[in-house]
């Protein structure tokens, strides 16, 4: 008898403990806080943590904690930090993910343990095919660039050199514009690819360059976009009359204003500019800037913020809940205003449908922007 109560008593504190512990959801955002892919985890944990900051810590009527984990951008680290928040933090759901191969090392442990992955940058197409348990609001890169294939083809550009970095996102950007370009007359003379690490570029623009290509496009990972266009603007592409355009991750917005004069007039295929007028991006610009010392919000910056309102949104409709399969399906068909315009999740293949929209490189108020002047609206990933 004793013994019986003992453990009834025992089962109601376990139970008791759990409710209590329930009261609070856990998210864990894994991103490279140090190493060379630094500026994309401060510019994913800026956004997520303003969209914190500007709506309160309550989701699903459950109090939300954010778990931050440096994996200073190696695929090995993301896959151990997601299964210690999943096994000893409990948390109900993890995102992050600025580069796809670290988006790509946590796969196998979502599906295993059921645990729901928002990806708030990596790009490649394939990511989301690798566990049902991925849900992507950033974007693909055929999605950004068949844009820019179209925009060239119909505006004079007949022949194009590509040069990308030489991985998923990059190989995806490079094959998707030559497929569309091609299809719509143009002609693509060679498809180059640089190491994604310690690249030297120099070889590779000369290259392009001797060819004589009416554009070079381009692709690099955003926070190396910087070094890639000082070395584009050096050789004095715009001057020998090759125009530079690609999606607009190597004319990053947080590092645009470094790239001098040359880049103006470069005309990109891109889900977000810093310059989107909406109320909701002006909102989003301005208290970014605010928090930030006056850094310019990036589409990784957007993918922080975007991905925490998508968690507190799929609380909302689970109403807390957060087992794992039912937490799944509250992302799929999401839709909402971000700071970039329109963005639904696709319930069928968990990517973001979102406008795509071609802008120009101009000086405004002093500053460089990214000014959006046509729309290809609602574009599924491919
Ligand atoms: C990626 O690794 O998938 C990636 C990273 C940064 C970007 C785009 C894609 O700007």
């Amino acid at each position: 008898m004793k013994k019986l109560i003992t453990a009834a008593l025992m089962a109601g504190l376990l139970a008791a403990g759990g409710a209590q512990a329930q009261q609070t959801v856990k998210i864990g955002l894994i991103a490279p806080m140090t190493g060379p892919q630094a500026a994309a985890g401060r510019q994913m944990v800026a956004g997520a943590k303003l969209y914190m900051a500007l709506n309160g810590n309550k989701a699903g009527g459950k109090t939300v904690e954010l778990i931050v984990k440096d994996d200073t951008g190696v695929a090995d680290i993301t896959r151990r930090l997601a299964q210690e928040l999943i096994v000893n933090d409990k948390v109900a759901v993890i995102t992050g993910f600025g580069l796809t191969p670290l988006a790509l090392a946590v796969g196998p442990v979502i599906t295993q343990a059921k645990v729901p992955a928002v990806i708030m940058v990596a790009g490649t197409a394939a990511i989301t095919g690798t566990s049902p348990y991925f849900v992507r609001i950033s974007f693909t890169l055929p999605q950004q660039t068949i844009p820019s294939a179209l925009w060239a083809a119909e505006n004079g550009i007949k022949s194009v050199v590509s040069l990308v970095a030489d991985y998923g996102p990059g190989i995806d950007a490079q094959d998707a514009f030559k497929k569309k370009f091609e299809e719509k007359g143009g002609k693509v003379l060679e498809q180059l690819r640089a190491p994604l690490l310690n690249p030297d570029y120099a070889p590779f623009l000369q290259r392009a360059k001797d060819l004589k290509p009416d554009a070079l496009m381009l692709f690099v990972p955003a926070p190396q976009a910087g070094a890639l266009m000082r070395q584009v603007m050096d050789r004095g592409f715009p001057q020998a009359g090759i125009k530079v355009i690609g999606p607009g991750d190597a004319f990053d917005d947080e590092q645009l204003n470094a790239m001098g004069d040359g880049v103006i007039g470069s005309v990109t295929s891109y889900n977000y500019s810093a310059a989107h007028d909406s109320p909701e991006n002006k909102k989003f610009v301005t208290e970014f800037k605010k928090a930030n010392d006056n850094v310019r919000p990036n589409l990784i910056g957007l993918g922080g913020y975007d991905g925490l309102h998508a968690i507190y949104a799929a609380l909302e409709k689970t109403k807390g809940e957060t087992d794992g399969p039912k937490l799944l399906e509250a992302f799929k068909g999401l839709t909402w205003t971000s700071p970039r315009g329109p963005v639904t999740i696709d319930p069928q293949t968990r990517e973001p449908i979102q406008n795509i929209y071609i802008r120009k490189v101009e000086r405004k108020d002093g500053e460089l922007y990214h000014i959006e002047f046509a729309t290809y609206p609602n574009q599924k990933t491919p």
